[in-house]
Formats: C-alpha cells, sequence, structure tokens
C-alpha cells in the first residue's frame, strides 16, 4: 500500500493505493464520520460488482451502509440525474455533518462531488474509485460536475474529497475496453512533462492492464502523484492544471459528436484526442514526427482507438468539431486555448491556436 498526498493546505488529503483498501474502509472512513453511517453513492454494475466487499468492509468497521443505486453511463452525469440524487439524499435525511462517498467510476465520482459541494451548502465526500480511469485522473483534484447539451462537464465545481481509496481488487471485474480507456490517462502523464514514464509504459503497459501487482502500483501511483503534484501547483485551473487537458479538447469535441454514449469511451476519444494533438503539433513545425508516431504506436499496440477518420459519431465535418470544440471551457476571450506538445513529455499551452489552421488540420485528417 502507498500513500499520496494532494498538498492544499487544511484541505490536503490522502489517496491510498493499494489491495484489499475496500474491506477495510472503515479504517480510514470512520474517523470522518461524526455519526457511524456513509452515504454511498454508486451505479447498478458496480453495485453487483464492488458493493458487497464496501459494505462488509464498512460493518466490519461498524459503519452503517447506505447505497444510493443510480443508473450506468455517462448519460447519469445530467440535471435529471442530479436532481434526482440530492432528493434521495435529502428523503434519506442526510445532515450537514454526514459524508458521501462515490463507489464507481468517473461519472459516479464527478456526480456525487457536485452533490456534496451543494448539499446543505456543502458536505464532505470521499472517492473510492472503481476504474483505471477513475483511480489515475478522475477521483483525484476535486473538478466535479455534469454533462449539458451543450457539450460536457460544463456545469460543476471545486470540491476537493476528504480522502481516495484506490483498490486494485476492485478493477478485477472492470471489463478490459473500460480498463483501456482508463489506460490513455495514464499514458498521458508520460506525455505532458514525463519522457521516461511513457518509455516505462512502452515497456510494462501491458502489465499494468492486465493488473500485474508491482506494475499496477508503479504506474498508479505515478499517475496520482502527477496529477496530485500539477492540482497542488493550481487547483482552480489558472495556468499548469490546463496541461491534465491533453487530448482533450480534441476528445471532448468528438464524445458530443457521438452524444455521449457508449459507442465512445471518454478515455478512447482522448486516445484519438492524444494522436490529434500531437499530429496538429507535428503540422505546426514544433514536434518531431518521430514522437507522433510513437505515441500513436502504443496507444495503438494496446488496442487504443487512434483513427478521427471512422470514430463513432463523427460526420465528414471538420467545421462542426472545430464548433463543437469552441464550446469546450477552453475558450477565453474567444480564443481557443490548446494544449501543444514540442515532443513527449513536453506539453504546454498556446493560447493563439488560429481556427481556420486547425479546421484544415482536421479536414486533412477526415481525408486520411
Ligand atoms: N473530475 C475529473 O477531474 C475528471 C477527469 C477525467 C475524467 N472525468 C470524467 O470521468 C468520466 C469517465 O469515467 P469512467 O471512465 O470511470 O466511466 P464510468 O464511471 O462510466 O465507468 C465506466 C463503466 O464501468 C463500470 N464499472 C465501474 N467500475 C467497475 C468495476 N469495478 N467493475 C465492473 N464495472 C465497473 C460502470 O458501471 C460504467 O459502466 C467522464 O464523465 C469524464 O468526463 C472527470
Ligand atoms: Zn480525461
Amino acid at each position: 500500500m502507498e500513500r499520496v498526498t494532494v498538498a492544499l493546505g487544511s484541505r490536503s488529503y490522502p489517496i491510498w493505493v493499494g489491495s484489499g483498501l475496500l474491506e477495510r474502509a472503515a479504517n480510514w472512513v470512520a474517523p470522518l464520520l461524526k455519526r457511524r453511517r456513509l452515504f454511498v453513492v454508486t451505479d447498478q454494475t458496480v453495485a453487483l460488482a464492488q458493493l458487497p466487499r464496501l459494505a462488509a468492509g464498512l460493518s466490519s468497521g461498524g459503519v452503517e451502509c447506505i447505497p444510493l443505486v443510480l443508473e450506468p453511463g455517462e448519460r447519469t452525469k445530467s440535471f435529471a440525474q442530479f436532481e434526482s440524487l440530492l432528493n434521495q439524499l435529502l428523503h434519506l435525511g442526510v445532515e450537514r455533518s454526514d459524508v458521501l462517498a462515490a463507489l464507481g467510476g468517473g461519472v459516479i465520482g464527478d456526480l456525487t462531488g457536485f452533490a456534496a459541494s451543494v448539499l446543505r451548502r456543502g458536505v464532505d465526500f470521499v472517492q473510492i474509485p472503481t476504474t483505471l480511469l477513475a483511480q489515475v485522473d478522475s477521483s483525484v483534484g476535486g473538478k466535479t460536475g455534469i454533462n449539458t447539451q451543450q457539450g460536457k462537464n460544463l456545469v460543476g465545481t471545486f470540491h476537493q474529497p476528504r480522502l481516495v481509496l484506490a483498490d486494485r481488487d476492485s478493477l478485477q471485474t472492470l471489463p478490459d475496453r473500460q480498463r483501456k480507456a482508463g489506460y490513455a490517462e495514464v499514458v498521458k502523464y508520460g506525455l505532458i512533462d514525463d519522457r521516461s514514464f511513457f518509455e516505462w509504459l512502452e515497456a510494462n503497459g501491458a502489465s499494468v492492464l492486465s493488473l500485474e501487482p508491482s506494475a499496477y502500483m508503479h504506474g498508479v501511483v505515478s499517475s496520482c502523484r502527477a496529477k496530485a503534484r500539477i492540482v497542488a501547483e493550481d487547483e482552480r485551473e489558472s495556468g499548469r492544471r490546463a496541461l491534465l487537458n491533453l487530448g482533450h479538447t480534441f476528445g471532448h469535441a468528438l464524445e458530443a459528436a457521438n452524444g455521449f454514449g457508449d459507442a465512445l469511451l471518454h478515455g478512447e476519444a482522448v486516445a484519438i484526442g492524444m494522436v490529434l494533438a500531437f499530429d496538429f503539433s507535428v503540422r505546426l513545425g514544433i514536434c518531431p514526427a518521430e514522437d507522433s508516431s510513437r505515441v500513436r504506436a502504443h496507444l495503438s499496440q494496446v488496442g487504443l482507438p487512434v483513427d478521427l477518420r471512422g470514430a463513432p459519431g463523427v460526420r465528414n465535418d471538420a467545421r462542426q468539431l472545430v464548433q463543437a470544440m469552441g464550446q469546450d471551457k477552453k475558450v477565453i476571450a474567444g480564443k481557443l486555448h490548446f494544449i501543444l506538445t514540442r515532443g513527449i513529455g513536453k506539453a504546454f499551452t498556446a493560447a493563439d491556436v488560429a481556427l481556420d489552421e486547425l479546421e484544415a488540420f482536421l479536414e486533412a485528417q477526415l481525408k486520411g
């Protein structure tokens, strides 16, 4: 078991990474509770696969587990589900001093965190991520939110959890495709500013995906450290934290084009988006083509999609994609702030990306 700290002064919190954590959850959770009960928000799939482990762990530590079970899938991150969750929690009599737990992937984590941030003007919550994506990314850093018709994550808050429990065993039931999607975010940390981590992943990515214990620990702990460091430097994303959006402006446009459906998972969209960010950087003459090929080769080798052409929901319409990108939160004073790269481990924010150049690039990509 390893501990990574997210250093945010009085709001600092630990991320515990290891095995068998759900069975021992009461050890970490009980000290946060005034009443020995925990409201556990989860989805139907996770309720079957992992909730029994957590409920047993809580109960053996004398903590009552009160589950709230939602529909699985990205569409659960909606106003309708947000309202319904708040109503259910109020109906159950949640008090200001109660604690919520998000047991699930990024969808449950983002929705529960958002609900916690506004329920009775803010209650504490803990993250118990059960997807690789949530363990290395969404459970850490305090970004919460839901999607709207206009796009992803456009409504939300910053609300840090008190604790994150990333349990390797909980990934045993996670389908292969979901593991791979989460792995895209692991690769992202190497691409942002850690070339040697990317090289380690080229050699060990398959072992991370098969949950080989030491590879899992190194992959997840390194990712959590990277995220914790960036969040501690720039909690509210006024600067460096934006680097975590590498591949995401493209990726979010792809998710929107697909109507947030299951045909394209967030991590899959990010994989395509990261390759696009590299290829676009190559086209701008700032990134070696060799680095871009290497990124494409690694993502594709582990079985992630890397091509814009043929991505679900993408029509042959570069302008539509550019418009979707304009809805992303990265537009400041009408200019698209975009993460570009000078090579593997050398991402940076460009404040003045020309939209016509972007459109021409996407047009060329769509032609193949
Ligand atoms: N807040 C942030 O900083 C941040 C960062 C990255 C991504 N996100 C968000 O995270 C979301 C994606 O998260 P995700 O990929 O975890 O998706 P998800 O929450 O939809 O989970 C993926 C699927 O796996 C199932 N599942 C989860 N854990 C399981 C397990 N242990 N065994 C079997 N099935 C399991 C779920 O039921 C779901 O169907 C997106 O909405 C994205 O915007 C947020
Ligand atoms: Zn992401």
